[in-house]
């Protein structure tokens, strides 16, 4: 009886030896962290029979690999980041930006029937924006154009962009808001941009712009567009001004003639109204042969 049992136990284990097989899993093979987070990039052992497997993990960055675990030590720019959980996770703490990579978990086991089995687990990190910088025009008059821009590029996925206007969320669309509705602006959430195509006297007033992804957001301060109207005070008084400057020169003008130092009325006497009647008799002349000279064409 004892050899029979003996034996079936034996068969039953040269049964297991045969199909022993190391089979990893993960319970997430693509993996998202916030920067300065702590991650677990999960190597489970679904079966072995071999005892302390070689376990290694590497990280693959733009089709390189190097290794993060070799020889039961964490190495490269993981080296005091990372450490190794039971059974075969990698735990990074303090994840940054350069960590976005593929890793693979391999796991070597020499006395199973199938010896290797590997995981690739992709990790990308999400960076929070940084405020972003915004560019207001400080005046615009009713009726042009005006273009209002916001922009940051350290968030990862790519920053998505809101407008607020006196701290009052701008819709993408204004129609959709009947605050907005008269408004003719157009929002690109993607590059940030507000544009205006017809400034109106109620788009005045303090604008603030936000950037926002997975990571967090980041706003910058507000800032104040004005809206004039088309200026006709400040037309006015330019004219007016240069109407003074001319009744100021004449006025000098005349102090001079009068002191006697420039013999004004001379001047205006011969020299200035003499040449001018020579200049029309050569206009009278000119006009007189040109028309001549067409006639005789003609005819
Ligand atoms: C995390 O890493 C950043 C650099 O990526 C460093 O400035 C910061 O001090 C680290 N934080 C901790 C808690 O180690
Ligand atoms: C929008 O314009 C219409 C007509 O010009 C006016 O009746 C309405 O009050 C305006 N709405 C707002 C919110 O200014």
């Amino acid at each position: 009886m004892a050899t029979v049992r003996r034996t079936a136990l034996w068969l039953l284990c040269s049964f297991l030896g045969h199909m022993s097989a190391v089979i990893l899993r993960t319970t997430d093979s693509a993996v998202w962290a916030n920067e300065f987070d702590s991650i677990e990039l999960t190597c489970l052992i679904e079966s072995i029979s071999t005892n302390n497997p070689r376990i290694e993990w590497k990280k693959i960055k733009n089709g390189v690999p190097s290794y993060v675990y070799f020889q039961n030590k964490i190495s490269g720019d993981l080296e005091h980041r990372a450490r190794l959980r039971e059974p075969a996770n990698l735990l990074i703490l303090n994840v940054s930006r350069s960590d976005t990579a593929q890793y693979r978990c391999e796991v070597a086991a020499i006395d199973d029937q199938k010896p290797f089995d590997e995981i690739l687990i992709s990790l990308a990190v999400r960076v929070r924006p940084v405020v972003p910088r915004c560019t207001v025009p400080i005046s615009v008059t009713v009726g042009s154009s005006a273009e209002l821009r916001c922009l940051e590029n350290e968030g990862f996925p790519l920053s998505q962009y809101q407008w607020f206007h006196n701290n009052e969320e701008m819709p993408e669309d204004h129609k959709s808001s009947p605050k907005f509705l008269n408004s003719s602006y157009t929002m690109n959430t993607d590059t940030g941009t507000l544009k205006f195509r017809v400034v109106k006297k109620r788009d005045a007033g303090q604008y603030h712009c936000q950037a926002k992804n997975e990571a967090g957001y980041a706003q910058c301060n507000p800032q104040m567009m004005e809206v004039y109207d088309l200026d006709v005070m400040g037309i006015f008084l330019k004219v007016l001004g240069g109407v003074a400057a001319v009744v100021a020169m004449t006025a000098g003008m005349c102090h001079v003639c009068k002191k006697g130092y420039l013999s004004c009325e001379k001047q205006s006497g011969h020299s200035y109204k003499a040449p001018r009647q020579d200049d029309r008799m050569d206009y009278i002349n000119a006009d007189e042969g040109h028309f001549r000279h067409k006639s005789s064409f003609v005819i």
